[in-house]
C-alpha cells in the first residue's frame, strides 16, 4: 500500500494539540499517512525567523494537501497574514465551510436541521493585503473584487450544488453601497446561476443576512460570499451549531488543497488540554475524501457523529468534561464498527 504524503502545520496555541488530535484519528482509520511536519506561525518565527519558513512550500509543492492548526498573526507591525499568504500564493481560491448540527449537541437552534454550505472566496476583497499611509492619519485599503475569481468561486458553490442536490444559493453582499466591487461580485454570482436552472438563486444584503441567519437559520442552504463577509458569516453561523471548535473548512486550488478548522489559536485555552479537535477531524474528514480514502472519510465522519450522539466524552466548549486527548480516544474507539 503506498502511503499518502501529507503536510502537517501543527501552528501555534491549541495549534498543536488539536493536529495531533486529527492526525491521531486519521491514521487510526488504517489510511497509510506520511505526514512531513513543517512549521508555520509564530513557532516558526521563533525557531527558524520566518513566519513561512521555505520548507513549508517546499513540502506542499511536493505533497500537493496539508493539513493545518491554526497559526498566530502579530496584529498590526509588518507581518502579513500566514493563512493569507498561503492562499495567495498557491492559489487556494475556494474556502468551503460546511455547517452542520451534530447528533445530539445542546445549542439554542438544536431543533431546527442545519445544514448551510459557505463558499468564500479566498484570495482577494479587502484581504489583498493592499494597504497604505496616504499621510499621516490617513489610511486606505483596497478592496480588490475580479471578475476571475468572482466567477470561479460563484462556480464552486453551484457545482457543490448541483454535486449533492442542494435547492438553493444566496449570494451575500453590499452592493448598495460598494457599487462597483460588491456590484460586480453579485453580477457574476448571477451569471453563472443562469447555468443552474435547477438551483433558486437569490441575492441578500450582508447586514440582513446577519440577521436573518440569527433568526431563521434554517432558510439557508449554500452560500457564496467575498472573502470579507465569508469571514465573518463562518464565525457566525459556527455559533449557530455549537461554536468554533465544531466547524470544518478546506481551501481548495486547481493544485493544491489545505484543511483547517474555521478557529484561531485560542489562547485563552491553549496547552490545557482543553480543545475540542473535531474542527480539525472533521477537516480531516474533508481531507480523506479529496485523496480518494473515502470509506475511511464516512468512517471518521460516522466516529466522530456517534460520540456526539451518546453526549459521552465531550469537551467543555461544547458542554461536557472531556479533555482533547479523551475526546479523541472516543472517536478512534467509534472508529471499529464492532464497538
Ligand atoms: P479564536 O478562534 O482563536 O477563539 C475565539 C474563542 O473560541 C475563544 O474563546 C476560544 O477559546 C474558542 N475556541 C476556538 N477554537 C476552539 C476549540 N477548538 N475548542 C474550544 N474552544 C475554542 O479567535 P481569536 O481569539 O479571535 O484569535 C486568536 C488568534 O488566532 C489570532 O492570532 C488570530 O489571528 C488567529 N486566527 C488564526 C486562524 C487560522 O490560522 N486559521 C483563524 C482565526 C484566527
Amino acid at each position: 500500500m503506498v502511503a499518502h504524503q501529507i503536510t502537517l502545520i501543527p501552528g501555534d496555541g491549541i495549534g498543536p494539540e488539536v493536529a495531533d488530535a486529527a492526525a491521531r484519528a486519521v491514521d487510526a482509520t488504517g489510511v497509510a499517512v506520511e505526514w512531513e511536519r513543517v512549521d508555520a506561525g509564530e513557532r516558526a518565527l521563533l525557531l527558524h525567523g520566518a513566519l513561512i519558513p521555505d520548507d513549508v512550500f517546499a513540502s506542499l509543492e511536493i505533497t500537493r494537501v496539508g493539513l493545518k492548526g491554526p497559526t498566530a498573526t502579530p496584529i498590526g507591525g509588518g507581518h502579513a497574514s500566514i493563512n493569507v499568504a498561503l492562499r495567495k500564493k498557491l492559489g487556494l481560491y475556494v474556502n468551503f465551510r460546511p455547517v452542520r448540527m451534530l447528533p445530539g449537541l445542546k445549542t439554542r437552534y438544536d431543533d431546527l436541521p442545519l445544514d448551510l454550505a459557505i463558499f468564500r472566496e479566498n484570495t482577494e476583497d479587502l484581504y489583498a493585503g493592499l494597504e497604505h499611509e496616504v499621510v499621516p492619519g490617513v489610511v486606505e485599503s483596497l478592496k480588490i473584487i475580479t471578475r476571475t475569481a468572482s466567477v470561479r468561486i460563484a462556480r464552486a458553490a453551484f457545482e457543490y450544488g448541483r454535486r449533492e442536490g442542494r435547492k438553493k444559493v444566496v449570494a451575500i453582499h453590499k452592493a448598495n453601497i460598494m457599487k462597483l466591487s460588491d456590484g460586480l461580485f453579485i453580477e457574476c454570482c448571477r451569471e453563472v446561476s443562469a447555468e443552474f436552472a435547477e438551483i433558486a438563486y437569490t441575492e441578500m444584503i450582508v447586514d440582513n443576512a446577519c440577521m436573518q441567519l440569527v433568526m431563521r437559520p434554517e432558510t439557508f442552504d449554500v452560500l457564496v460570499l467575498p472573502n470579507l463577509y465569508g469571514d465573518i458569516i463562518s464565525d457566525l453561523a459556527a455559533g449557530l451549531v455549537g461554536g468554533l471548535g465544531i466547524v470544518p473548512g478546506a481551501n481548495i486550488g486547481s493544485g493544491h488543497a489545505i484543511f483547517e478548522a474555521v478557529h484561531g489559536t485560542a489562547p485563552d485555552i491553549a496547552g490545557k488540554g482543553l480543545a475540542n479537535p473535531t474542527a480539525l477531524m472533521q477537516s480531516a474528514v474533508l481531507m480523506l475524501a479529496h485523496i480518494g480514502e473515502r470509506e475511511a472519510s464516512a468512517r471518521l465522519h460516522n466516529a466522530i457523529y456517534k460520540v456526539y450522539a451518546t453526549s459521552d466524552h465531550l469537551t467543555k466548549d461544547v458542554g461536557g468534561t472531556a479533555s482533547t486527548n479523551e475526546f479523541t480516544d472516543a472517536v478512534i474507539r467509534r472508529l471499529n464498527p464492532a464497538y
